[in-house]
């Protein structure tokens, strides 16, 4: 329970101990147990938090088939250094309706934002409640979803969150480029097999942009490239300002611009991303 959750955190804080937050849908794969690990190295508490988060699936549909494997991936925190394991259910994490709107601003209208209507707010409701619960140090969160990065560091703001550092970790991939993911589960055999052409286009994107390739022939290329890859469907693909998430039209000189993408395989939807000039704010 929650109530359990914050006397471990203050029992541990009054012992000097610094806190670590892994927030997780579960279906835990390896890209999560690197953020438990890096926590794991940094703090001498780590929370993992395992709950589908009903507020941030617009879809009924994705919701039911978000796919749960709880015992394995209590198997995967206590492997990777985990000291607690918070898996609450609905009740305890909505007792009541959550009815909070987060001013988010021009970071969370773009991309995810616009497709997925509510989706960041509702990220944003859980990851609140998650912080006052485990109230951690330091809140460790994958790159694959990188604008969410950019949208919990504007809630962490928002809401005045000072004493938590958000850290951001590096995507992790299968051997054949594939960005780990909880939905590549779901995948069928076809599906799987097309799915790391998804990494090799952003690559080759990426190869033109260090070219001197203009960014919209760029981001045609990308269109182009996944649009006539059988069994792919493009939902978008943009080029953004790395912070702020606006697209742009031609590359910055001196901000980063990340390259990120939705695509369809099936019913199942993939995510991606590629930094192109990544000089400054990588790793921060
Ligand atoms: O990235 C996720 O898995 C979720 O959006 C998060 C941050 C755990 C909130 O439910």
């Amino acid at each position: 329970s929650v109530k359990e959750l914050r006397a471990a955190v203050q029992h541990a804080r009054s012992e000097g101990i610094r806190v670590g937050l892994v927030p997780t849908m579960g279906a835990l794969h390896e890209g999560h147990a690197s953020l438990i690990r890096r926590a794991a190295e940094e703090c001498g508490l780590v929370i993992v938090s395992d709950f589908v988060n009903p507020t941030q699936f617009d879809r009924a549909s994705d919701l039911a088939s978000y796919p749960r494997t709880l015992d394995a991936d209590l198997e995967t925190m206590a492997a990777n250094g985990a000291g607690i394991a918070f898996v609450p259910s609905v009740e305890e994490m909505y007792p009541e309706p959550d009815t909070r709107q987060f001013d988010l601003g021009e970071v969370a209208e773009t991309m995810e934002g616009a497709k997925r209507p509510g989706h960041f707010n509702g990220v944003c409701q859980i990851v609140s409640k998650l912080f006052d619960a485990a109230m951690p140090d330091r809140a460790y969160f994958g790159e694959k979803d990188f604008q969410q990065v950019a949208v919990i560091k504007r809630m962490k703001e928002l809401c005045g969150y000072e004493g938590i550092e958000i850290v951001r970790c590096p995507i992790r991939r299968a051997a054949d480029g594939l960005a780990l993911s909880s939905r590549n589960a779901l995948l069928t055999p076809e599906g799987r097999a097309i799915a790391p052409e998804i990494r090799r286009i952003m690559l080759e994107s990426q190869k033109k942009f260090s070219e001197g390739v203009h960014l919209p022939e760029v981001k045609t290329f990308v269109e182009e490239a996944i649009s006539s890859t059988p069994g792919l469907d493009l939902e978008y693909f943009e080029i953004a300002d790395a912070l702020t998430m606006q697209p742009l039209s031609e590359w910055p000189a001196e901000r980063e611009a990340v390259g990120c993408i939705t695509v369809y395989s099936g019913k199942v939807r993939l995510i991606d991303n590629i930094v192109y000039n990544p000089s400054t704010i990588h790793g921060k």
